[in-house]
Protein backbone atom coordinates (compact mmCIF):
# COMPACT_ATOMS: atom_id res chain seq x y z
CA UNK A 1 0.00 0.00 0.00
CA UNK A 2 2.90 2.22 0.78
CA UNK A 3 3.55 2.60 -3.21
CA UNK A 4 0.51 2.75 -4.20
CA UNK A 5 -1.16 6.85 -5.15
CA UNK A 6 -5.43 7.34 -5.73
CA UNK A 7 -5.98 10.79 -7.64
CA UNK A 8 -8.14 12.45 -9.63
CA UNK A 9 -8.23 15.20 -11.72
CA UNK A 10 -10.15 18.80 -11.36
CA UNK A 11 -10.86 20.64 -13.62
CA UNK A 12 -13.45 22.94 -15.56
CA UNK A 13 -14.38 21.71 -18.75
CA UNK A 14 -11.97 22.40 -21.66
CA UNK A 15 -9.12 23.58 -19.77
CA UNK A 16 -7.11 20.51 -20.13
CA UNK A 17 -7.86 17.74 -17.97
CA UNK A 18 -7.96 14.79 -21.22
CA UNK A 19 -4.67 16.05 -22.45
CA UNK A 20 -2.70 16.37 -19.83
CA UNK A 21 -4.38 12.59 -18.34
CA UNK A 22 -2.40 11.72 -22.23
CA UNK A 23 0.83 13.00 -21.38
CA UNK A 24 0.95 11.43 -17.76
CA UNK A 25 0.40 8.16 -19.52
CA UNK A 26 2.84 8.99 -22.22
CA UNK A 27 5.36 10.06 -19.49
CA UNK A 28 5.12 6.80 -17.69
CA UNK A 29 4.96 4.92 -20.78
CA UNK A 30 1.63 3.08 -19.90
CA UNK A 31 0.71 3.10 -23.67
CA UNK A 32 2.11 1.63 -26.77
CA UNK A 33 1.80 3.75 -29.94
CA UNK A 34 -0.89 1.27 -31.26
CA UNK A 35 -3.65 2.10 -28.27
CA UNK A 36 -2.28 5.54 -29.03
CA UNK A 37 -5.55 7.70 -29.84
CA UNK A 38 -5.51 11.84 -29.52
CA UNK A 39 -7.30 11.81 -26.55
CA UNK A 40 -7.07 8.43 -24.20
CA UNK A 41 -9.28 8.58 -21.55
CA UNK A 42 -12.61 9.70 -23.39
CA UNK A 43 -13.58 6.50 -25.04
CA UNK A 44 -17.10 6.88 -26.41
CA UNK A 45 -16.99 8.64 -30.01
CA UNK A 46 -19.87 10.97 -28.84
CA UNK A 47 -17.74 11.90 -25.83
CA UNK A 48 -15.14 13.01 -28.21
CA UNK A 49 -17.28 14.87 -30.35
CA UNK A 50 -18.81 16.77 -27.58
CA UNK A 51 -15.27 17.24 -25.85
CA UNK A 52 -17.11 16.14 -22.25
CA UNK A 53 -16.07 13.08 -20.32
CA UNK A 54 -19.33 11.64 -19.95
CA UNK A 55 -18.13 7.80 -18.51
CA UNK A 56 -15.42 8.15 -15.87
CA UNK A 57 -12.77 5.39 -16.30
CA UNK A 58 -9.77 4.40 -14.21
CA UNK A 59 -6.32 3.46 -15.76
CA UNK A 60 -3.28 2.38 -13.88
CA UNK A 61 0.43 3.77 -14.80
CA UNK A 62 3.41 2.85 -13.28
CA UNK A 63 6.08 5.66 -11.98
CA UNK A 64 9.49 4.88 -11.54
CA UNK A 65 11.16 7.21 -8.11
CA UNK A 66 14.80 7.24 -6.88
CA UNK A 67 14.46 3.35 -7.72
CA UNK A 68 11.32 2.81 -6.31
CA UNK A 69 8.10 1.54 -8.31
CA UNK A 70 4.81 3.07 -7.28
CA UNK A 71 1.78 2.35 -8.74
CA UNK A 72 -0.76 5.16 -9.37
CA UNK A 73 -4.02 5.01 -10.10
CA UNK A 74 -5.88 8.15 -12.26
CA UNK A 75 -9.38 7.91 -11.65
CA UNK A 76 -11.14 9.94 -14.48
CA UNK A 77 -14.16 11.69 -13.20
CA UNK A 78 -16.82 13.44 -15.66
CA UNK A 79 -16.97 17.35 -16.05
CA UNK A 80 -20.28 18.02 -16.14
CA UNK A 81 -23.17 19.02 -13.27
CA UNK A 82 -25.51 16.22 -14.83
CA UNK A 83 -23.12 13.92 -13.58
CA UNK A 84 -21.60 15.26 -10.48
CA UNK A 85 -22.87 12.17 -7.84
CA UNK A 86 -20.80 10.10 -10.21
CA UNK A 87 -17.77 12.93 -9.52
CA UNK A 88 -18.40 12.62 -5.97
CA UNK A 89 -18.19 8.88 -5.84
CA UNK A 90 -15.25 8.99 -7.98
CA UNK A 91 -13.43 11.54 -5.55
CA UNK A 92 -14.60 9.39 -2.40
CA UNK A 93 -12.35 6.41 -4.00
CA UNK A 94 -9.10 9.26 -4.15
CA UNK A 95 -6.53 10.49 -1.61
CA UNK A 96 -5.41 13.04 -3.94
CA UNK A 97 -6.38 15.22 -6.90
CA UNK A 98 -4.77 17.22 -9.52
CA UNK A 99 -6.50 20.73 -9.64
CA UNK A 100 -6.19 21.88 -13.10
CA UNK A 101 -6.61 25.74 -13.97
CA UNK A 102 -6.45 27.13 -17.10
CA UNK A 103 -3.59 30.44 -17.40
CA UNK A 104 -5.96 32.04 -19.73
CA UNK A 105 -9.42 31.20 -18.42
CA UNK A 106 -8.69 31.07 -14.46
CA UNK A 107 -10.90 29.56 -11.63
CA UNK A 108 -14.58 28.69 -13.01
CA UNK A 109 -18.05 27.46 -11.35
CA UNK A 110 -16.66 23.94 -12.10
CA UNK A 111 -13.57 23.99 -10.65
CA UNK A 112 -14.44 25.30 -7.16
CA UNK A 113 -17.61 22.89 -6.87
CA UNK A 114 -15.40 20.10 -7.48
CA UNK A 115 -13.02 21.41 -5.34
CA UNK A 116 -15.06 21.80 -2.42
CA UNK A 117 -16.07 17.83 -2.78
CA UNK A 118 -12.61 17.11 -3.15
CA UNK A 119 -11.77 18.92 -0.03
CA UNK A 120 -15.04 17.62 1.95
CA UNK A 121 -13.25 13.94 1.24
CA UNK A 122 -9.94 15.43 2.65
CA UNK A 123 -8.26 15.00 -0.57
CA UNK A 124 -4.45 16.53 -0.94
CA UNK A 125 -4.95 18.97 -3.63
CA UNK A 126 -2.26 19.56 -6.32
CA UNK A 127 -2.71 22.62 -8.04
CA UNK A 128 -1.70 23.09 -11.66
CA UNK A 129 -1.54 25.56 -13.75
CA UNK A 130 -2.21 24.81 -17.34
CA UNK A 131 -1.72 26.22 -20.94
CA UNK A 132 1.11 28.27 -19.85
CA UNK A 133 2.23 28.51 -23.14
CA UNK A 134 -0.92 30.42 -24.91
CA UNK A 135 0.10 33.72 -25.60
CA UNK A 136 -3.27 35.00 -23.66
CA UNK A 137 -2.48 32.97 -20.80
CA UNK A 138 -2.45 34.94 -17.52
CA UNK A 139 0.22 33.34 -15.09
CA UNK A 140 0.81 35.45 -12.52
CA UNK A 141 -2.73 36.73 -11.56
CA UNK A 142 -4.23 32.58 -12.06
CA UNK A 143 -1.88 31.73 -9.44
CA UNK A 144 -2.86 34.55 -7.46
CA UNK A 145 -6.34 33.48 -7.76
CA UNK A 146 -5.53 29.51 -7.02
CA UNK A 147 -3.25 30.84 -3.72
CA UNK A 148 -6.16 32.86 -2.56
CA UNK A 149 -8.58 30.33 -3.30
CA UNK A 150 -6.75 27.45 -1.60
CA UNK A 151 -4.79 29.17 0.98
CA UNK A 152 -1.72 27.73 -0.23
CA UNK A 153 1.82 29.03 -1.00
CA UNK A 154 2.63 30.33 -4.66
CA UNK A 155 5.49 27.03 -4.76
CA UNK A 156 2.65 24.53 -4.06
CA UNK A 157 1.47 25.22 -7.87
CA UNK A 158 2.64 23.68 -10.53
CA UNK A 159 3.13 25.33 -14.07
CA UNK A 160 2.61 23.67 -16.70
CA UNK A 161 1.79 22.89 -20.54
CA UNK A 162 -0.60 19.89 -21.53
CA UNK A 163 0.48 20.98 -25.31
CA UNK A 164 4.45 21.19 -24.46
CA UNK A 165 4.53 19.04 -22.00
CA UNK A 166 6.64 21.15 -19.50
CA UNK A 167 5.50 20.43 -15.51
CA UNK A 168 4.81 16.71 -16.77
CA UNK A 169 7.46 15.59 -14.33
CA UNK A 170 7.29 17.84 -11.63
CA UNK A 171 3.23 16.83 -11.54
CA UNK A 172 4.60 13.07 -11.15
CA UNK A 173 6.73 14.11 -8.46
CA UNK A 174 4.29 15.52 -6.81
CA UNK A 175 2.44 12.86 -6.66
CA UNK A 176 4.57 10.57 -5.43
CA UNK A 177 5.33 13.19 -2.36
CA UNK A 178 2.32 14.97 -1.68
CA UNK A 179 -0.62 12.42 -1.95
CA UNK A 180 -0.74 10.66 0.83
CA UNK A 181 -0.24 6.85 0.30
CA UNK A 182 -4.02 4.75 0.98
CA UNK A 183 -4.80 3.25 4.37
CA UNK A 184 -7.20 0.46 5.21
CA UNK A 185 -6.59 -3.00 6.88
CA UNK A 186 -5.62 -5.59 4.55
CA UNK A 187 -7.03 -8.59 7.22
CA UNK A 188 -10.63 -6.71 7.71
CA UNK A 189 -13.47 -8.15 5.72
CA UNK A 190 -13.99 -7.05 2.15
CA UNK A 191 -14.70 -3.30 2.03
CA UNK A 192 -14.56 -1.27 -1.56
CA UNK A 193 -16.06 0.90 -3.53
CA UNK A 194 -18.38 1.49 -6.68
CA UNK A 195 -17.14 4.54 -8.26
CA UNK A 196 -18.27 3.52 -11.81
CA UNK A 197 -19.68 0.89 -14.16
CA UNK A 198 -19.39 0.45 -17.87
CA UNK A 199 -21.45 -1.81 -19.94
CA UNK A 200 -19.51 -4.43 -22.10
CA UNK A 201 -22.19 -5.90 -24.59
CA UNK A 202 -19.81 -9.32 -24.50
CA UNK A 203 -18.67 -9.56 -21.29
CA UNK A 204 -21.74 -8.04 -18.84
CA UNK A 205 -21.20 -5.29 -16.71
CA UNK A 206 -17.88 -4.14 -15.59
CA UNK A 207 -17.71 -2.98 -12.42
CA UNK A 208 -15.32 -0.45 -11.03
CA UNK A 209 -14.10 -0.35 -7.60
CA UNK A 210 -11.19 0.62 -5.03
CA UNK A 211 -10.84 -1.59 -2.36
CA UNK A 212 -10.64 0.24 1.38
CA UNK A 213 -10.06 -2.44 3.74
CA UNK A 214 -9.69 -6.20 2.93
CA UNK A 215 -9.18 -7.80 -0.34
CA UNK A 216 -11.08 -9.29 -3.28
CA UNK A 217 -10.24 -12.96 -4.81
CA UNK A 218 -11.03 -14.56 -8.00
CA UNK A 219 -14.04 -16.60 -8.12
CA UNK A 220 -14.87 -14.99 -4.77
CA UNK A 221 -18.33 -14.55 -3.47
CA UNK A 222 -19.43 -11.20 -3.39
CA UNK A 223 -22.37 -8.99 -2.58
CA UNK A 224 -23.43 -5.27 -2.94
CA UNK A 225 -24.60 -4.32 0.15
CA UNK A 226 -27.54 -1.74 -1.14
CA UNK A 227 -29.11 -4.22 -3.64
CA UNK A 228 -28.35 -7.10 -1.96
CA UNK A 229 -27.35 -9.08 -4.46
CA UNK A 230 -24.45 -11.88 -4.85
CA UNK A 231 -22.76 -12.89 -6.85
CA UNK A 232 -19.39 -14.46 -8.37
CA UNK A 233 -16.18 -12.76 -8.88
CA UNK A 234 -15.61 -14.59 -12.24
CA UNK A 235 -12.74 -11.95 -13.56
CA UNK A 236 -11.00 -9.33 -11.09
CA UNK A 237 -7.83 -7.26 -12.37
CA UNK A 238 -6.52 -3.73 -13.04
CA UNK A 239 -7.21 -1.43 -16.01
CA UNK A 240 -4.15 -0.80 -17.69
CA UNK A 241 -6.45 1.24 -21.03
CA UNK A 242 -6.60 -3.09 -21.30
CA UNK A 243 -7.64 -4.90 -18.58
CA UNK A 244 -5.31 -7.18 -16.89
CA UNK A 245 -6.77 -10.10 -14.90
CA UNK A 246 -5.47 -10.46 -11.61
CA UNK A 247 -5.77 -13.39 -8.45
CA UNK A 248 -6.31 -11.04 -6.15
CA UNK A 249 -6.72 -7.44 -5.20
CA UNK A 250 -6.02 -5.96 -2.28
CA UNK A 251 -6.85 -2.75 0.13
CA UNK A 252 -5.94 0.66 -1.39
CA UNK A 253 -5.85 -0.61 -4.88
CA UNK A 254 -8.54 -0.22 -7.78
CA UNK A 255 -9.31 -2.93 -10.07
CA UNK A 256 -12.39 -3.97 -12.13
CA UNK A 257 -14.94 -6.73 -11.23
CA UNK A 258 -16.84 -9.15 -14.07
CA UNK A 259 -19.89 -11.07 -12.36
CA UNK A 260 -21.91 -11.75 -15.59
CA UNK A 261 -24.52 -8.98 -14.49
CA UNK A 262 -26.14 -8.27 -17.68
CA UNK A 263 -27.68 -4.75 -17.23
CA UNK A 264 -26.05 -1.81 -15.74
CA UNK A 265 -29.02 -0.91 -13.57
CA UNK A 266 -27.68 -4.17 -11.35
CA UNK A 267 -24.46 -2.38 -10.18
CA UNK A 268 -24.87 1.20 -8.08
CA UNK A 269 -22.40 3.69 -8.38
CA UNK A 270 -21.88 4.12 -4.93
CA UNK A 271 -22.40 1.16 -3.52
CA UNK A 272 -20.29 -1.01 -1.50
CA UNK A 273 -18.79 -4.55 -2.31
CA UNK A 274 -18.36 -7.25 0.49
CA UNK A 275 -18.02 -10.46 1.18
CA UNK A 276 -20.84 -12.89 0.72
CA UNK A 277 -19.99 -14.71 3.76
CA UNK A 278 -18.40 -12.28 6.15
CA UNK A 279 -19.80 -8.61 5.39
CA UNK A 280 -18.35 -5.99 6.35
CA UNK A 281 -20.29 -4.15 9.00
CA UNK A 282 -19.63 -0.49 7.93
CA UNK A 283 -20.41 0.02 4.31
CA UNK A 284 -18.65 2.92 2.80
CA UNK A 285 -20.49 6.31 3.22
CA UNK A 286 -22.09 8.42 0.83
CA UNK A 287 -24.52 5.93 -1.33
CA UNK A 288 -27.36 7.52 -3.33
CA UNK A 289 -29.90 6.32 -5.75
CA UNK A 290 -29.72 8.63 -8.25
CA UNK A 291 -32.99 10.65 -9.79
CA UNK A 292 -33.76 11.82 -12.83
CA UNK A 293 -34.10 15.36 -12.25
CA UNK A 294 -35.67 16.29 -16.19
CA UNK A 295 -38.62 13.92 -17.78
CA UNK A 296 -39.94 14.53 -21.58
CA UNK A 297 -42.04 11.99 -23.79
CA UNK A 298 -39.92 9.99 -26.43
CA UNK A 299 -41.84 9.18 -29.40
CA UNK A 300 -41.25 7.57 -32.53
CA UNK A 301 -41.83 10.23 -35.62
CA UNK A 302 -43.43 6.77 -37.53
CA UNK A 303 -45.93 5.21 -35.36
CA UNK A 304 -45.36 1.87 -36.62
CA UNK A 305 -41.52 2.66 -35.03
CA UNK A 306 -43.03 2.05 -31.88
CA UNK A 307 -41.89 -1.48 -30.90
CA UNK A 308 -38.22 -0.67 -32.32
CA UNK A 309 -37.96 2.63 -30.20
CA UNK A 310 -38.90 0.06 -27.13
CA UNK A 311 -36.52 -2.36 -27.90
CA UNK A 312 -33.41 0.27 -28.66
CA UNK A 313 -34.42 2.44 -25.39
CA UNK A 314 -34.19 -1.54 -23.84
CA UNK A 315 -30.63 -1.32 -25.23
CA UNK A 316 -29.86 1.95 -23.99
CA UNK A 317 -30.80 1.39 -20.65
CA UNK A 318 -28.29 -1.90 -20.02
CA UNK A 319 -25.71 0.77 -20.44
CA UNK A 320 -27.29 3.67 -19.09
CA UNK A 321 -28.72 2.83 -15.75
CA UNK A 322 -29.52 6.47 -15.36
CA UNK A 323 -32.32 6.74 -17.91
CA UNK A 324 -35.32 5.87 -16.82
CA UNK A 325 -38.48 5.40 -19.12
CA UNK A 326 -42.13 3.78 -19.10
CA UNK A 327 -44.77 3.32 -21.62
CA UNK A 328 -47.01 6.42 -22.15
CA UNK A 329 -49.64 7.36 -24.93
CA UNK A 330 -50.78 10.75 -25.56
CA UNK A 331 -54.09 11.48 -28.41
CA UNK A 332 -51.44 13.45 -30.80
CA UNK A 333 -48.80 11.76 -30.98
CA UNK A 334 -49.57 7.75 -30.25
CA UNK A 335 -47.78 5.53 -28.26
CA UNK A 336 -44.18 6.44 -26.89
CA UNK A 337 -42.60 6.82 -23.62
CA UNK A 338 -42.22 9.35 -20.32
CA UNK A 339 -38.10 9.24 -19.84
CA UNK A 340 -36.55 10.73 -16.90
CA UNK A 341 -32.89 12.06 -17.33
CA UNK A 342 -30.16 13.58 -14.99
CA UNK A 343 -30.13 16.64 -16.66
CA UNK A 344 -30.82 18.37 -20.27
CA UNK A 345 -27.23 17.36 -21.50
CA UNK A 346 -28.30 13.45 -20.66
CA UNK A 347 -31.54 14.03 -22.43
CA UNK A 348 -29.87 15.67 -25.88
CA UNK A 349 -27.00 12.04 -24.97
CA UNK A 350 -29.98 9.96 -25.31
CA UNK A 351 -32.13 11.56 -28.13
CA UNK A 352 -28.57 11.35 -30.02
CA UNK A 353 -27.54 8.34 -29.13
CA UNK A 354 -31.10 7.02 -30.57
CA UNK A 355 -30.48 8.51 -33.70
CA UNK A 356 -27.08 7.37 -34.80
CA UNK A 357 -26.35 3.92 -32.93
CA UNK A 358 -30.40 2.54 -33.84
CA UNK A 359 -31.27 4.76 -36.36
CA UNK A 360 -34.23 6.41 -34.84
CA UNK A 361 -36.06 9.12 -35.61
CA UNK A 362 -37.60 10.95 -32.61
CA UNK A 363 -39.62 13.42 -31.53
CA UNK A 364 -39.07 14.68 -28.03
CA UNK A 365 -41.81 16.61 -25.97
CA UNK A 366 -41.25 19.73 -23.89
CA UNK A 367 -39.08 18.69 -21.02
CA UNK A 368 -40.27 18.95 -17.16
CA UNK A 369 -38.69 18.48 -14.23
CA UNK A 370 -41.09 16.64 -11.30
CA UNK A 371 -43.49 18.18 -8.88
CA UNK A 372 -45.70 17.43 -6.06
CA UNK A 373 -48.87 18.33 -5.97
CA UNK A 374 -51.37 18.19 -3.02
CA UNK A 375 -55.17 17.41 -3.24
CA UNK A 376 -57.50 19.24 -0.96
CA UNK A 377 -58.90 16.04 -0.25
CA UNK A 378 -55.18 14.74 0.91
CA UNK A 379 -53.35 17.37 1.76
CA UNK A 380 -50.85 15.20 3.10
CA UNK A 381 -50.36 12.71 0.01
CA UNK A 382 -47.65 13.74 -2.65
CA UNK A 383 -48.87 12.56 -5.99
CA UNK A 384 -45.73 13.13 -8.14
CA UNK A 385 -46.22 15.06 -11.53
CA UNK A 386 -43.87 14.27 -13.73
CA UNK A 387 -46.25 14.77 -16.93
CA UNK A 388 -48.29 17.63 -17.99
CA UNK A 389 -51.30 15.24 -18.06
CA UNK A 390 -50.95 14.08 -14.52
CA UNK A 391 -51.52 17.31 -12.87
CA UNK A 392 -54.77 17.33 -11.08
CA UNK A 393 -57.12 19.46 -11.56
CA UNK A 394 -57.15 23.47 -10.71
CA UNK A 395 -60.07 23.36 -8.23
CA UNK A 396 -58.84 19.78 -6.68
CA UNK A 397 -55.38 21.02 -5.88
CA UNK A 398 -54.35 22.26 -2.31
CA UNK A 399 -50.81 23.34 -3.30
CA UNK A 400 -47.65 22.20 -5.64
CA UNK A 401 -44.08 21.91 -4.90
CA UNK A 402 -41.38 22.34 -7.30
CA UNK A 403 -37.43 21.49 -6.75
CA UNK A 404 -35.37 24.38 -5.72
CA UNK A 405 -31.46 24.02 -6.61
CA UNK A 406 -29.03 26.19 -5.40
CA UNK A 407 -26.93 27.76 -8.20
CA UNK A 408 -23.68 29.25 -8.41
CA UNK A 409 -22.16 31.84 -11.25
CA UNK A 410 -18.53 33.06 -11.33
CA UNK A 411 -18.18 35.84 -13.51
CA UNK A 412 -16.46 39.26 -13.96
CA UNK A 413 -17.57 42.12 -11.98
CA UNK A 414 -18.65 43.80 -15.25
CA UNK A 415 -21.05 41.34 -15.89
CA UNK A 416 -22.27 41.35 -12.60
CA UNK A 417 -25.63 43.00 -13.34
CA UNK A 418 -27.02 41.37 -16.11
CA UNK A 419 -26.32 37.89 -14.41
CA UNK A 420 -28.54 39.23 -11.59
CA UNK A 421 -31.22 40.61 -13.38
CA UNK A 422 -31.29 37.11 -15.15
CA UNK A 423 -31.38 35.05 -12.20
CA UNK A 424 -34.46 37.39 -10.74
CA UNK A 425 -36.63 37.25 -13.75
CA UNK A 426 -35.50 33.39 -12.93
CA UNK A 427 -37.11 33.48 -9.89
CA UNK A 428 -33.91 33.19 -8.14
CA UNK A 429 -33.08 34.88 -4.87
CA UNK A 430 -29.52 35.79 -4.38
CA UNK A 431 -28.43 34.16 -1.24
CA UNK A 432 -24.70 35.33 -1.29
CA UNK A 433 -21.95 37.62 -3.70
CA UNK A 434 -18.20 37.05 -2.73
CA UNK A 435 -15.85 38.98 -4.65
CA UNK A 436 -12.74 36.02 -5.27
CA UNK A 437 -10.53 38.71 -6.56
CA UNK A 438 -11.08 41.84 -7.52
CA UNK A 439 -12.21 41.34 -10.82
CA UNK A 440 -14.33 37.75 -10.11
CA UNK A 441 -17.01 37.71 -8.15
CA UNK A 442 -19.02 34.37 -7.57
CA UNK A 443 -22.76 34.78 -6.95
CA UNK A 444 -25.25 32.60 -5.34
CA UNK A 445 -28.81 32.00 -6.42
CA UNK A 446 -31.89 29.51 -4.45
CA UNK A 447 -33.80 29.00 -7.87
CA UNK A 448 -36.32 26.65 -9.03
CA UNK A 449 -34.84 23.89 -11.21
CA UNK A 450 -37.47 24.19 -13.97
CA UNK A 451 -36.00 27.61 -14.51
CA UNK A 452 -32.78 26.28 -15.87
CA UNK A 453 -34.56 23.38 -18.09
CA UNK A 454 -34.95 26.51 -20.24
CA UNK A 455 -32.51 28.66 -22.14
CA UNK A 456 -30.72 29.48 -18.81
CA UNK A 457 -27.60 28.43 -20.54
CA UNK A 458 -27.84 30.02 -23.64
CA UNK A 459 -29.24 33.04 -21.99
CA UNK A 460 -26.27 33.13 -18.88
CA UNK A 461 -23.72 32.19 -22.24
CA UNK A 462 -25.11 35.84 -23.68
CA UNK A 463 -25.88 38.68 -20.94
CA UNK A 464 -22.00 37.52 -19.54
CA UNK A 465 -20.18 37.59 -22.84
CA UNK A 466 -19.27 33.68 -22.28
CA UNK A 467 -17.68 35.22 -18.92
CA UNK A 468 -19.79 33.25 -17.00
CA UNK A 469 -19.64 29.44 -15.39
CA UNK A 470 -22.19 27.69 -13.77
CA UNK A 471 -23.11 24.81 -11.46
CA UNK A 472 -25.71 23.64 -9.35
CA UNK A 473 -27.19 21.77 -6.96
CA UNK A 474 -30.37 20.35 -5.44
CA UNK A 475 -32.01 21.75 -1.91
CA UNK A 476 -35.10 20.03 -2.07
CA UNK A 477 -38.99 20.84 -2.76
CA UNK A 478 -40.55 24.66 -2.00
CA UNK A 479 -44.17 25.09 -2.48
CA UNK A 480 -44.70 26.78 -6.35
CA UNK A 481 -47.70 28.24 -8.45
CA UNK A 482 -48.18 26.09 -10.56
CA UNK A 483 -50.28 25.68 -13.95
CA UNK A 484 -50.66 23.56 -16.97
CA UNK A 485 -50.69 25.61 -19.94
CA UNK A 486 -52.26 23.87 -22.90
CA UNK A 487 -51.71 24.44 -27.01
CA UNK A 488 -54.93 24.03 -29.40
CA UNK A 489 -54.27 23.89 -32.93
CA UNK A 490 -57.41 24.32 -35.13
CA UNK A 491 -59.72 23.70 -32.19
CA UNK A 492 -58.20 21.03 -30.82
CA UNK A 493 -55.59 20.39 -27.87
CA UNK A 494 -52.88 18.78 -28.59
CA UNK A 495 -51.73 17.06 -25.15
CA UNK A 496 -47.78 16.93 -26.63
CA UNK A 497 -47.39 20.57 -26.48
CA UNK A 498 -48.93 21.19 -23.04
CA UNK A 499 -46.28 22.52 -20.34
CA UNK A 500 -46.59 23.35 -17.03
CA UNK A 501 -45.26 26.66 -15.91
CA UNK A 502 -45.83 28.88 -13.02
CA UNK A 503 -47.96 30.91 -13.18
CA UNK A 504 -46.08 34.46 -13.24
CA UNK A 505 -44.63 32.82 -16.33
CA UNK A 506 -47.89 31.50 -18.00
CA UNK A 507 -49.06 34.27 -19.86
CA UNK A 508 -45.69 35.44 -21.29
CA UNK A 509 -44.78 32.20 -22.63
CA UNK A 510 -48.21 31.15 -23.73
CA UNK A 511 -48.41 34.14 -26.02
CA UNK A 512 -44.27 33.00 -26.92
CA UNK A 513 -45.68 29.92 -27.88
CA UNK A 514 -48.43 30.99 -30.04
CA UNK A 515 -46.00 33.66 -31.90
CA UNK A 516 -43.17 30.14 -32.43
CA UNK A 517 -45.67 28.25 -33.36
CA UNK A 518 -46.87 30.49 -35.39
CA UNK A 519 -43.75 30.58 -37.47
CA UNK A 520 -42.92 26.56 -37.43
CA UNK A 521 -46.27 25.18 -38.48
CA UNK A 522 -46.39 25.05 -42.83
CA UNK A 523 -49.34 26.96 -44.18
CA UNK A 524 -52.32 24.44 -45.44
CA UNK A 525 -55.49 25.07 -47.49
CA UNK A 526 -57.35 26.23 -44.77
CA UNK A 527 -57.09 29.10 -41.99
CA UNK A 528 -54.95 26.90 -38.61
CA UNK A 529 -55.50 29.02 -35.20
CA UNK A 530 -53.33 28.31 -32.52
CA UNK A 531 -54.14 29.04 -28.96
CA UNK A 532 -52.33 28.72 -25.60
CA UNK A 533 -55.25 27.95 -22.58
CA UNK A 534 -55.10 27.85 -19.17
CA UNK A 535 -58.31 25.04 -18.76
CA UNK A 536 -61.53 26.68 -20.74
CA UNK A 537 -59.60 30.44 -20.88
CA UNK A 538 -57.97 31.14 -24.04
CA UNK A 539 -54.65 33.49 -23.04
CA UNK A 540 -53.55 33.77 -26.90
CA UNK A 541 -54.08 33.53 -30.44
CA UNK A 542 -52.58 32.92 -33.64
CA UNK A 543 -53.55 32.42 -37.28
CA UNK A 544 -51.82 30.34 -39.52
CA UNK A 545 -52.97 31.78 -42.99
CA UNK A 546 -54.65 29.70 -45.43
CA UNK A 547 -52.23 28.68 -48.96
CA UNK A 548 -51.66 26.22 -50.95
CA UNK A 549 -47.00 25.93 -50.68
CA UNK A 550 -46.55 25.22 -54.67
CA UNK A 551 -43.03 24.33 -54.57
CA UNK A 552 -42.73 24.05 -58.11
CA UNK A 553 -43.99 27.29 -58.66
CA UNK A 554 -40.31 28.50 -58.55
CA UNK A 555 -39.20 26.41 -61.56
CA UNK A 556 -40.85 28.54 -64.09
CA UNK A 557 -42.03 25.35 -65.80
CA UNK A 558 -38.75 24.52 -66.80
CA UNK A 559 -36.52 21.53 -66.12
CA UNK A 560 -38.68 18.82 -65.21
CA UNK A 561 -35.96 16.76 -63.23
CA UNK A 562 -35.42 19.71 -61.39
CA UNK A 563 -39.26 19.85 -60.40
CA UNK A 564 -39.58 15.63 -59.43
CA UNK A 565 -36.30 16.26 -57.13
CA UNK A 566 -37.80 19.26 -55.19
CA UNK A 567 -41.41 17.20 -54.88
CA UNK A 568 -39.25 14.44 -53.38
CA UNK A 569 -37.38 16.66 -51.20
CA UNK A 570 -40.95 18.17 -49.85
CA UNK A 571 -42.36 14.60 -49.59
CA UNK A 572 -38.78 13.75 -47.21
CA UNK A 573 -39.26 16.93 -45.32
CA UNK A 574 -42.84 15.40 -44.37
CA UNK A 575 -41.83 12.39 -42.99
CA UNK A 576 -40.01 14.93 -39.91
CA UNK A 577 -43.75 15.87 -39.47
CA UNK A 578 -46.42 14.75 -37.52
CA UNK A 579 -50.24 14.98 -38.38
CA UNK A 580 -52.60 15.84 -35.69
CA UNK A 581 -55.80 15.81 -36.34
CA UNK A 582 -55.54 17.93 -40.13
CA UNK A 583 -52.79 19.81 -38.80
CA UNK A 584 -49.33 18.92 -40.24
CA UNK A 585 -46.43 19.75 -37.15
CA UNK A 586 -43.01 19.93 -37.80
CA UNK A 587 -40.74 18.30 -34.88
CA UNK A 588 -39.29 20.93 -33.61
CA UNK A 589 -42.34 22.31 -32.45
CA UNK A 590 -42.52 19.89 -29.69
CA UNK A 591 -39.46 21.30 -28.82
CA UNK A 592 -40.14 25.45 -29.56
CA UNK A 593 -40.96 26.41 -25.98
CA UNK A 594 -37.41 25.91 -25.41
CA UNK A 595 -35.96 28.22 -27.91
CA UNK A 596 -38.24 31.04 -27.28
CA UNK A 597 -37.10 34.80 -27.01
P1 LIG B 1 -13.46 18.10 -21.06
O1 LIG B 1 -13.19 16.65 -21.42
O2 LIG B 1 -14.45 18.76 -21.99
O3 LIG B 1 -13.71 18.35 -19.63
O4 LIG B 1 -12.18 18.90 -21.44
P2 LIG B 1 -10.78 18.67 -20.84
O5 LIG B 1 -10.65 19.45 -19.60
O6 LIG B 1 -10.45 17.24 -20.87
O7 LIG B 1 -9.93 19.44 -21.92
P3 LIG B 1 -9.06 18.85 -23.10
O8 LIG B 1 -7.93 18.06 -22.59
O9 LIG B 1 -9.97 18.23 -24.09
O10 LIG B 1 -8.47 20.20 -23.65
C1 LIG B 1 -9.28 21.23 -24.15
C2 LIG B 1 -8.55 21.98 -25.25
O11 LIG B 1 -7.41 22.64 -24.72
C3 LIG B 1 -8.02 21.05 -26.34
O12 LIG B 1 -8.19 21.70 -27.56
C4 LIG B 1 -6.55 20.89 -26.00
O13 LIG B 1 -5.76 20.63 -27.13
C5 LIG B 1 -6.22 22.23 -25.39
N1 LIG B 1 -5.13 22.16 -24.40
C6 LIG B 1 -5.04 21.32 -23.34
N2 LIG B 1 -3.90 21.58 -22.64
C7 LIG B 1 -3.28 22.60 -23.27
C8 LIG B 1 -2.06 23.33 -23.02
O14 LIG B 1 -1.32 23.10 -22.08
N3 LIG B 1 -1.78 24.33 -23.88
C9 LIG B 1 -2.57 24.63 -24.95
N4 LIG B 1 -2.21 25.63 -25.74
N5 LIG B 1 -3.71 23.98 -25.20
C10 LIG B 1 -4.05 22.97 -24.39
Amino acid sequence: MKHIRNFCIIAHIDHGKSTLADRLLDATESVTEREKQSQLLDSMDLERERGITIKSHAVQMVHHHEGQEYVFNLIDTPGHVDFSYEVSRSIAACEGALLIVDAAQSIQAQTISNLYLALENDLEIIPVLNKVDLPSANPEEVTDDIVDLLGCDREDVIPASAKTGLGIQEILEAIVKRVPSPKGDPDAPLRALIFDSVYNPFRGVETYFRVFDGSIKKNQKIKFVATDNQYSADEIGTLKLIQIPKKEISAGDVGYVITGIKEAREVKVGDTITDAETPTQNAVSGFEDVKPMVFAGIYPVDTEDYEELRASMEKLQLNDASLVFQPESSAALGFGFRCGFLGMLHLEIIQERLEREFDMTVITTVPNVSYLAYTLKDPNEALPVSNPSDLPDPSVIDRVEEPYIKASIITKADYVGPVMSLCIEKRGEITNQIYLTEDRVELSFDMPLAEIVFDFYDRLKTVSKGYASFDYSPIGMRTSKLVKVDVLLNGNKVDALSALLHADNAYDIGKKMCIKLKELIPRQQFDIPIQAAIGAKIISRETVKALRKDVTAKCYGGDISRKRKLLEKQKKGKKKMRAVGNVEIPQEAFMAVLKLN
